[in-house]
């Protein structure tokens, strides 16, 4: 395959991937890797195109991952609308879409050893949806040994599967740089999110309790210890219409819960808008 294709490459099968990605090691060209569960917005194409500046060729991943859905009516409600995702794509050159189905992904004899994620994965999304990090660091990691690329590039939105990915990528010895993204959001703040397909006009407006709230924390940061705070913010929230599942203030390394305010504190929420579950953070 050439390296300078015209449109991006539509890629099914791991074999085919390997011998595309064959000759760009050979020609020792810089692989950037944008893992995606499909369902593309723009917060997903701010990734490409920083991926498309850095590297010589980018690889975009396309896969529904069911290891990492505790919920079975989350998996088969996830938005699907791969077509539409390759017409996004087409237009970037020495692009591969790879798209494969479970079996490229798992095969029956794949070498993966689970790992201790020092309980980065209990807390936050790992308290609500149990199994679910570790679904997303195995398919991560068969990933990034499929495409081996130099850079791999995360959402800041997904907060704590970028302190995860960061850790398993040390703790596995990946040679390769993670790469973090700023949230994207609408106008009103409302973070970019493939779920954000299932949500009507009204939901869009009810939904801003979260940005709202995190804007909060940030502004009277400086009047309340994180635990006062929290508990203000937790009111705050429930003036609105959206169904809290929890609000924290951590420390975002650790992800431990802060005591006092830090250079390096993020506040994460999750919250129902009527069947939607959302998440969201903000450095604060
Ligand atoms: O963030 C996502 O979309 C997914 O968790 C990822 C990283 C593509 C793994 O399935």
């Amino acid at each position: 395959m050439s390296l300078l294709m015209q449109n991006a490459m539509l890629i099914k099968t791991a074999r085919e991937l390997s011998d595309s990605l064959k000759t760009a090691r050979i020609k020792k060209k810089i692989v950037g890797f944008v893992p995606t569960m499909g369902a593309l917005h723009n917060g997903h194409l701010s990734l490409v195109k920083r991926a498309f500046l850095e590297n010589d060729f980018v690889v975009v991943s396309i896969f529904v991952n069911p290891m990492q859905f505790n919920n079975q009516e989350d998996l088969k409600r996830y938005p699907r609308t791969l077509e539409k995702d390759i017409e996004l794509l087409s237009s970037f050159e020495n692009l591969i879409i790879f798209a494969p189905n479970i079996e490229e992904i798992y095969p029956e004899n794949e070498v993966f050893i689970p790992i201790d994620l020092g309980g980065l994965d209990k807390v936050l999304e790992g308290e609500f949806r149990p199994g679910h990090f570790q679904g997303v660091v195995h398919v991560v990691h068969n990933l990034f040994r499929l495409i081996m690329p130099n850079k791999a590039y995360f959402g800041m939105k997904d907060f704590q599967q970028l302190a995860i990915i960061k850790f398993m990528n040390k703790y596995y010895g990946f040679p390769l740089e993670i790469v973090a993204c700023e949230t994207l959001r609408e106008e009103t703040g409302l973070a970019m999110s493939s779920r954000n397909m299932r949500l009507s006009e009204n939901d869009k407006e009810d939904a801003l309790v979260i940005w709202k709230t995190l804007l909060f924390i940030k502004e009277k940061k400086g009047n309340f210890s994180p635990k006062e705070l929290q508990v203000k913010a937790i009111e705050f929230f429930k003036l609105g219409k959206l169904e809290l599942e929890y609000l924290a203030i951590v420390d975002s390394e650790t992800l431990k819960e802060a005591d006092d305010w830090k250079s390096s504190n993020v506040c994460c929420i999750a919250a129902y808008c009527g069947e939607v579950r959302l998440i969201d953070n903000l450095l604060v």
